[in-house]
């Protein structure tokens, strides 16, 4: 049972030969419908696509004036990018901690780290559960910073009715081979600014407001039509897709309730699209580590996955550069990493295949019968 799998279709494979035939394999119509139906899906005016998640992150923080010297607060526990993009403008990420209960960034902890030199905060929904952007909105609005969504891992979450990626001043998509939906790699930027949709598209393109005419800087992050077109076919199924891993999570959730693991919540109000199905593993309860869990499990046959194994100041990178340990600084975090465990949730699995994942899970554990 592997841990994630590409659902590509007939619907993809004639998508992406239609425009690979199509003679504009770049800058083309695809890209325009593809933001324009994403930007329609998310709920915002404007959906600006780049090569991948990371640079849309980079391309959000530089549109909203992030530069060196400025400080912006991200999630102690999430992929690298969310950190890294900041660095990559000279900017320093300033780490807050998470909340146990869905693993995303505690607004208390915020709040506590906003200085003069803040000029952003970078909430992340990570595994599918969107952070809380209310109270989070309400911190930037107060202290006058901007907020950005990292909705890598959110396509088609939902808080309150409205989507990720139409909370923040930007966000940033991935669409990355393994994420809700695909391009193989790919990213967007949502946002309802003008400004920054215009920003962003001046740094995909050379700073070119008309050919050969360059008016701001800019650089090359443009996706081809082969993406935009696959993307377009993934969209078209995201809601399918998402309702399958919804499914699947609700037949863990029920076969897991009483086994010691601490199961994923879904909290009032939010839509949990499980691009992750992640469990607690506290040897207090379950009488074994994490990582011997997932060891049992792989001779079961059922793959799992550690996201993720560090929390990033606990990274050599950020070792380096002088941060302090993540048990001192965001403790929450640092227990995150030593025990969270990823089961199988994708969509390709059917029901039997999830009463698998539940019954060896449980015979791992030595509660089976
Ligand atoms: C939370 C988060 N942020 C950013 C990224 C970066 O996206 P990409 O891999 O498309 O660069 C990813 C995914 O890989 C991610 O999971």
């Amino acid at each position: 049972m592997r841990i994630a799998e590409p659902v590509v279709d007939e619907d993809d494979v004639r998508a992406v030969v239609e425009a690979l035939q199509s003679g504009v394999l770049t800058g083309g119509r695809y890209t325009v419908e593809f933001e324009r139906e994403f930007a329609k899906y998310i709920g915002v005016r404007h959906a600006v696509t780049v090569v991948n998640g990371t640079l849309a992150l980079i391309a959000a923080l530089y549109a909203l004036g992030v530069r060196e010297g400025d400080e912006v607060i991200v999630p102690c526990f999430s992929f690298i990018a969310t950190a890294n993009a900041v660095i990559a403008l000279g900017a320093r990420p300033v780490f807050a901690d998470i909340e146990l209960e869905t693993y995303n960034i505690d607004p208390a902890s915020v709040e506590n780290l906003v200085s003069r030199r803040t000029k952003a905060i970078i909430a992340v929904h990570l595994y599918g559960h969107m952070a809380d952007v209310e109270r989070l909105k309400k911190i930037a609005e107060e202290e006058g910073i901007t907020l950005i969504e990292d909705a890598a891992q959110a396509h088609g979450a939902e808080y309150k009715g409205v989507k990720a990626g139409a909370w923040g001043d930007a966000a940033a998509f991935s669409f990355y081979a393994t994420k809700n939906m695909t391009m193989g790699e790919g990213g967007a930027v949502t946002t309802n600014r003008d400004d920054v949709a215009w920003k962003v598209k001046m740094l995909r393109d050379h700073g070119q407001e008309e050919k050969y005419l360059h008016v701001t800087f800019g650089v090359n992050l443009r996706i081809t039509s082969m993406q935009a077109a696959l993307g377009l076919a993934q969209l078209r199924k995201l809601d399918a897709l998402n309702e399958a891993r919804r499914r699947n999570a609700q037949l863990l959730n029920e076969g897991l309730r009483d086994t010691g693991l601490i199961l994923p919540v879904e909290k009032p109000g939010y839509r949990h699209v499980y691009h992750q199905y992640v469990v607690r593993v506290d040897p207090e309860e379950v009488g074994l580590t994490r990582d011997e869990l997932a060891e049992r499990l792989r001779r079961l046959g059922v793959e799992t996955a550690v996201h993720y194994p560090r929390a990033i100041p606990d990274q050599p990178l950020y070792r380096s550069l002088g941060y302090p340990p993540a048990e001192k600084i965001c403790p929450n975090a640092a227990t995150a990493a030593r025990q969270v465990l990823s089961l199988p949730v994708h969509p390709k699995l059917e029901r039997s295949d999830v009463e698998y994942v539940i019954k060896a899970v449980r015979r791992a554990l030595g509660q089976e019968g």
